[in-house]
């Protein structure tokens, strides 16, 4: 429903266009047919507009809010059309002032789809231009425009022409990306607004940031992880030229144990492009949190870099690498890491599968789950234990569905789930970089697990093909799925800082190419403040979704505990996100203890998104960062 509210109303204000152009035509005739259709339709679409606004009052203030203004200069000028149009005696004052209105309404659409800025400015100052020079011509016709030829027609046109072409090169250009720039500079948020600008100097660097216990004594478990071209093959036989961890993909999984020391040494074999391997969902020290320009500088071709991290929270995470992420995780530099508890079972008494969904190509490409875009078949003997990692590597949410046997959902993004409820079977949208791990025990009958495409059949025969009949299961409410359990923090209390972002749909460019921008607070990347906090602050954030799209929220370093969606509690288990996926429509207030100090990346997972500004940065005050990111650098995290 808010889908189809949002973007009628981005298709009326489309139409507002050309309306407006051809009532500002049959402005400078007498009362006609076609000023009269004209009249109507702006009339009819200023309505619609309303009503649009209107309905959105549903979702909140902050969804109608922002579009109810749009709707008065189609309405003004609508109105000044009509007191034209209904006189037979018209004025030129009158005809002058009709233009003028039309203009408005033009510069007023464009300005709503490109989002205020650069934009309005220029847009305001063409059409303004045009309509001083339109009204001025009607209101005292010359010689010169009684004569008006062809040949001035052409002239007209082609100015015209020019002057789209301008505005937008210079759109184009004004967009463009400085060649350096750093996360230690730039504008913040202190959780009460945007304030000025100021470096951190004489702080702690990132660099120093490495964990105050990687020297002791526990378990280390050491992994090399060498990034590399290899071709990989599709169950469809499709060959894939792939970018890979150790020639496979997924990346080897790695699994360790809770309080190991896990040391992996990253080496680079890529032809002439940087790596790094970002921890996703683990809580790492901020200097090995593998963010290229943030946290270090991209590892050149033939170099290498070592992780350190203590794993101190059992559950499924996955590692990718933050550079190019954008284009290197569709091209598959992404793997699991799987964090058992300190006193797992042995592995033989039950099957514990990692499933990745991935998509190969673009996002319309090959969806699989490993290298299976088909159905893939499991022997599993009945009674045995079975449990299921489910990660969405993608940045489009996907849903996985479970039948065939009662299950539980047992954890989200690595945290535990308390004491989740026996569904008879389950239907989750995991969101973009989301997991969720999924329990069974094996029946004699097959259990079949789909992922919108691919799928998986467990069976003790191992030969089943996937039930056709079975009905869809309920969608998996998080907000109110397993019971209540102590939290570190009071959800009700109060918090030292609070964080609203907004995010919003713009047409118009991003680093000098055409672009639709998904907008923080109606900026991108690196122009949206930092959120600015201190060591041990209790912070709040709300995302309103105001777009149209799935905005998966992924905030390195740190656990986020929902509170609410769409004004509405949550009222199962506590549940703790390092993704979030915000719907459209949807608003989610979340909080977290900031108790790991370093600059933190804060993006949209759908890595499409993030790789046209949808990044922001939480920032701890006193920290620094030397590492630069931008065209003039090794450096491009998205
Ligand atoms: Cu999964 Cu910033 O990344
Ligand atoms: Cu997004």
């Amino acid at each position: 429903m808010f889908l189809w509210v949002h973007y009628a109303d981005m298709v009326i204000a489309l139409a507002q266009l050309p309306v407006a152009m051809v009532a500002w035509r049959a402005a400078a005739d007498r009362p006609s047919r076609t000023s009269v259709v004209a009249f109507a339709v702006m009339v009819g679409t200023a309505v619609l507009r309303l009503a649009a606004g209107l309905l959105l009052l549903r979702w909140g203030w902050e969804f109608a809010g922002p579009r109810l203004p749009w709707v008065v200069p189609a309405l003004v000028a609508a109105a000044t059309v009509y007191l034209v149009w209904v006189r037979p005696a018209v004025s030129r004052a009158r005809v002058a002032a009709v233009a003028g209105a039309v203009g408005v309404v033009l510069v007023a659409a464009v300005a709503q789809l490109a989002g205020v800025g650069p934009a309005v400015v220029t847009g305001a100052a063409v059409l303004g231009a045009t309509a001083v020079g339109r009204a001025y011509r009607m209101a005292w016709p010359g010689p010169a425009s009684a004569r008006r030829g062809r040949w001035q027609a052409a002239v007209r046109a082609a100015a015209g022409v020019a002057l789209v072409a301008a505005v937008t090169v210079g759109l184009s250009t004004a967009s463009a990306l400085p060649a350096r720039s750093s996360m230690s500079g730039g504008t913040v948020d202190t959780g009460g607004g945007a304030a000025a600008g100021h470096e951190h100097r004489g702080g702690i660097s990132v660099t120093e940031l490495t964990g105050a216990d990687s020297t002791t004594d526990a378990a280390v478990r050491r992994f090399t992880l060498t990034a590399q071209e290899s071709t990989v093959r599709l169950d469809s036989g499709a060959q894939v030229a792939a970018w890979t961890f150790n020639g496979v993909t997924p990346g080897p999984q790695l699994v360790v144990h809770q309080g190991d020391l896990v040391e992996v040494t990253l080496v680079n074999r890529l032809p002439g492009v940087g790596v790094t391997v970002h921890w996703h969902g683990v809580d790492v020290p901020n200097a090995m949190d593998g963010v290229a320009g943030v946290t270090q500088d991209a590892v050149a071709p033939g170099a290498g870099f070592v992780y350190r991290f203590r794993a101190s929270q059992a559950g499924t995470y996955w590692y990718h690498s933050h550079e190019m992420s954008s284009v290197q995780v569709r091209r598959g530099l992404f793997g699991a890491l799987v964090v058992l508890p300190r006193d797992a079972p042995a592995p033989q008494d039950a099957l514990d599968e990692t499933v990745l969904r991935h998509t190969w190509g673009d996002e319309d490409g090959v969806a699989t789950l490993g290298l299976a875009a088909g159905v893939q078949r499991r022997s599993v003997p009945a009674g045995r234990p079975v449990r299921l990692r489910l990660v969405n590597t993608d940045g489009k949410p996907a849903t996985f569905a479970v039948t065939g046997a009662p299950v539980r959902v047992v954890a989200i993004d690595g945290t535990d789930v308390h004491e989740p409820g026996v569904l008879s079977g389950a239907r989750i949208l995991v969101g973009g970089g989301a997991r969720y791990d999924v329990e069974f025990t094996m029946p004699d009958a097959p259990v079949t697990l789909r992922a919108d495409g691919p799928a998986i059949v467990y069976s003790p025969g191992g030969d089943a093909g996937p039930d056709r009949a079975a009905t869809a299961p309920a969608l998996l409410d998080p907000a109110r799925y397993g019971t209540p359990a102590a939290t570190p923090f009071a959800p009700g209390g109060r918090f030292d800082r609070r964080f609203v972002l907004r995010i919003d749909e713009r047409l118009g460019f991003y680093d000098g190419r055409p672009a639709v921008r998904y907008t923080l607070n109606g900026a991108s990347f690196p122009d949206v403040p930092m959120l600015m906090v201190a060591d041990g602050d209790l912070v709040e954030v709300t995302y309103v979704n105001r777009s149209g799209q799935h905005h998966p929220m992924h905030l390195h370093g740190h656990h986020m505990l929902v509170l609410s969606r769409d004004g509405r509690a949550a009222t199962g288990s506590p549940w703790w996100v390092d993704t979030l996926d915000v719907g459209p429509g949807e608003t989610y207030r979340v909080a977290f203890r900031a108790d790991n100090p370093g600059l933190w990346m804060d993006h949209c997972h759908d890595l499409e998104h993030a790789a046209n500004g949808m990044i922001l940065h939480l920032g701890y005050t006193g920290v620094t960062s030397p590492f630069l990111t931008g065209s003039g650098t090794p450096n491009h995290p998205e």
